[in-house]
C-alpha cells in the first residue's frame, strides 16, 4: 500500500530508554513519580535474579517499594484485582512491571483501576478508561511483546460471574510513563522463546506495513525493525548470551516494531492466528509464527509495489515487481523455517474438521480485518488455515521429498523430483485449484513409513540440505496450475490451463 499521510497523531511513552545498564536508572524515574511504588512480576523472574539491579537502583534513589510477583503466564483478571488491591493497601504512587506482557499487561491495567471508580469490566474494550491510569515504568524481559510501548493489555476473565475469555482493554490512557528497555535483561531469554517472541516481533511490524491505516512514519520505523529482526534473530536465538549484539538488535527492533504497529495500524496475521490460539491452548508467538508467511502470501497480490520494495530492501531481491514480492515472501518462509517454527495446525492437535470453526475465529472481528489489504472472508480464512493445517514440517519434508535442485517453472525441464517422490506425488488423491495437497489416509501412511525409512538409514544417504528444497508451502493464492504445483514459483494472477495428457504444464501469467 502506498502510505497516507494525511493526519498523524504518534503514540508513545512520555520517555523512551533504550541501552545495555539502563535498568540503573529505574530508581530516578520511579522519584519522579512519588516515593512509594509496587513492583510487579512474576515469580520466573524473580528467581531468575533479574529484579535484583532494579530493587538497587530504586533503592538508591530513597524510593520505598513492594513485591507483586503474582503474576500468571496468561495474565488473570483476579490477579490483576489482587495486583491493585496491593498498590492501593501500600499506597502505591507508580507501578514497575518487570517481565513480558503479561506482567507489564497487569501493571497497565492494575493502575488504570487505581484512577478509576469503574468495575474493571466496563473498561474492557476500546476508549473505555476515562482517567489516566498511575504512572507506570515498564521493563520488558523479552524481546517481542512491545508491551512496554503498547497502549493495550489482554487479560482472561477467570471470575466466577466473568465472561471466561480473553477481554483486551485498548485505551492511550494505559500507555506507561517511562518505558525502559534493557537488552541486559533478556539476556538470557530461553531459545524457545527467543524465536517465537522475536518472529511475534515480525509480524507486528509486517503487519503494520502491511495496513491500509499505515503511514510513512509507521513504515519506517517497521521496516527498520523488520530489517534488524532478519538480520539478528537467527543469532539471538542459537547464540544466545554469546551474541549480545544480535541480542541488543533485537530489543531494539521488538520496540520499534510495536511502536510502528501502534500507530500505523494491522493486518490480518493476529486474527488468523486468534482461533490457533484460543482452541489448542498455543502460545500468542507460537500461533503467529505458524500463519505469518501464508497470510504475507495472502496479500501479496493487493501490495505487490510495498512488497518488492521491501524484497529489495531485506533480501536485495532484484528483476520483476512480482519477483521481488514473491522473494520477500519466501524469505520471510525461510526465515520461520530456519527457526524450526514450522509446524503445522496438525501438530498441535487440529482435525481437519475444525478449519470452518478456526476460519469463523478468525474473522470474528471486522475491525482487526479491515486494515487488511487485501478483503479476508470466511472462506479465504479456511483456505489460509487448511494451509497451515498442511504443511509439512522441514524434518518431513526432508525426508519426504528431495527435489534434485531448486526448481521454478523455466528450470523443471532439466531438474524435478527424486523417482521416490515422485511415486508419493502421484499416489497423492487431490491437487485443489489453489495448489493446496489434500491428504488422505494413503498418502498420510506413505509419508510416515518414508519419514521413518529415511530416519533408519545412515545419514550420508539422508535427505539432501536446507538449500536444495524447493519449499512446499501451497501460496493462499493466486491458483498456481502445474502438474506439479509445488515445483511453480510463478505468482500473480494466474489462469488454470487444461492439463496435456502428458507431461508438465507451465504456468502462464493471465494477462
Ligand atoms: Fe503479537
Amino acid at each position: 500500500m502506498i502510505p497516507r499521510d494525511e493526519h498523524l497523531d504518534f503514540v508513545s511513552p512520555d520517555n523512551l530508554i533504550f541501552g545495555r545498564g539502563t535498568v540503573t536508572e529505574t530508581g530516578v524515574h520511579c522519584a519522579q513519580n512519588g516515593d512509594t511504588v509496587l513492583l510487579v512480576t512474576d515469580p520466573g523472574i524473580r528467581n531468575a535474579g533479574l529484579l535484583d539491579p532494579i530493587v538497587s537502583s530504586i533503592e538508591t534513589a530513597g524510593v520505598d517499594y513492594e513485591v507483586f510477583d503474582g503474576v500468571e503466564p496468561d495474565p488473570k483478571v483476579s490477579n490483576t484485582l489482587e495486583c491493585a488491591d496491593l498498590a492501593g493497601d501500600i499506597g502505591a504512587d507508580a507501578l514497575v512491571g518487570i517481565g513480558g506482557g503479561s506482567s507489564m499487561d497487569v501493571a497497565k491495567t492494575a493502575a488504570a483501576l487505581l484512577t478509576n471508580e469503574s468495575p474493571i469490566e466496563k473498561l474492557f474494550g476500546r476508549h473505555n478508561v476515562p482517567t489516566e491510569g498511575l504512572p507506570t515504568v515498564l521493563l520488558p524481559t523479552t524481546s517481542g511483546t512491545g508491551a512496554e510501548v503498547s497502549p493495550a493489555s489482554v487479560l482472561f476473565d477467570d471470575r466466577a460471574n466473568g465472561t471466561g475469555e480473553k477481554e483486551g482493554i485498548i485505551d492511550p490512557a494505559i500507555l506507561s510513563h517511562t518505558a525502559i528497555i534493557d537488552p541486559d535483561l533478556s539476556m538470557h531469554l530461553p531459545a524457545a522463546l527467543t524465536k517465537s517472541t522475536g518472529l511475534d516481533a515480525f509480524a507486528h511490524a509486517m503487519g503494520s506495513y502491511m495496513a491500509t491505516t499505515s503511514n510513512t512514519f509507521a513504515d519506517a520505523l517497521c521496516v527498520q525493525a523488520m530489517e534488524l529482526i532478519e538480520e539478528h534473530l537467527r543469532d539471538a536465538t542459537f547464540m544466545g548470551a554469546d551474541a549480545p549484539e544480535a541480542r541488543e538488535k533485537m530489543a531494539l527492533a521488538a520496540t520499534m516494531a510495536m511502536l510502528g504497529r501502534v500507530n500505523g495500524g494491522k493486518a490480518a496475521i493476529h486474527s488468523i492466528a486468534y482461533g490457533v490460539q484460543a482452541l489448542y491452548d498455543v502460545p500468542h508467538a507460537v500461533a503467529i509464527s505458524m500463519v505469518l508467511p501464508e497470510v504475507v502470501e495472502y496479500n501479496q497480490p493487493a501490495s505487490t509495489e510495498a512488497f518488492a520494495r521491501l524484497g529489495t530492501r531485506l533480501y536485495e531481491a532484484d528483476g520483476s515487481r512480482r519477483g521481488r514480492a514473491q522473494t520477500l515472501v519466501e524469505g520471510i518462509t525461510r526465515l520461520r523455517d530456519d527457526l524450526g517454527l514450522d509446524q503445522s495446525l496438525r501438530s498441535v492437535g487440529a482435525r481437519e474438521e475444525e478449519m470452518d470453526e478456526l476460519a469463523e475465529l478468525a474473522v470474528h472481528s471486522d475491525r482487526h480485518l479491515e486494515p487488511n489489504p487485501r478483503p479476508v472472508e470466511v472462506s479465504d480464512a479456511k483456505t489460509i488455515l487448511r494451509s497451515v493445517w498442511w504443511r509439512l514440517s522441514t524434518v518431513m519434508w526432508r525426508t519426504c521429498f528431495k527435489p534434485v535442485s531448486i526448481s521454478t517453472h523455466t528450470t523443471t525441464r532439466k531438474s524435478g523430483w527424486t523417482p521416490r517422490a515422485k511415486s508419493i506425488l502421484k499416489k497423492l488423491p487431490t491437487i485443489t485449484s489453489r495448489g493446496i495437497l489434500v491428504p488422505d489416509d494413503i498418502s498420510e501412511k506413505i509419508r510416515e513409513s518414508r519419514w521413518r525409512s529415511d530416519r533408519a538409514r545412515p545419514y550420508s544417504t539422508q535427505s539432501q540440505p536446507r538449500e536444495d528444497i524447493r519449499r512446499p508451502h501451497a501460496p493462499a493464492t493466486p491458483s498456481h496450475c502445474c502438474t506439479i504445483p509445488l515445483m511453480c514459483s510463478c505468482s500473480g494472477p494466474i489462469r488454470r490451463l487444461p492439463r496435456p495428457k502428458r507431461g508438465r504444464q507451465r504456468c502462464k501469467p493471465w494477462v
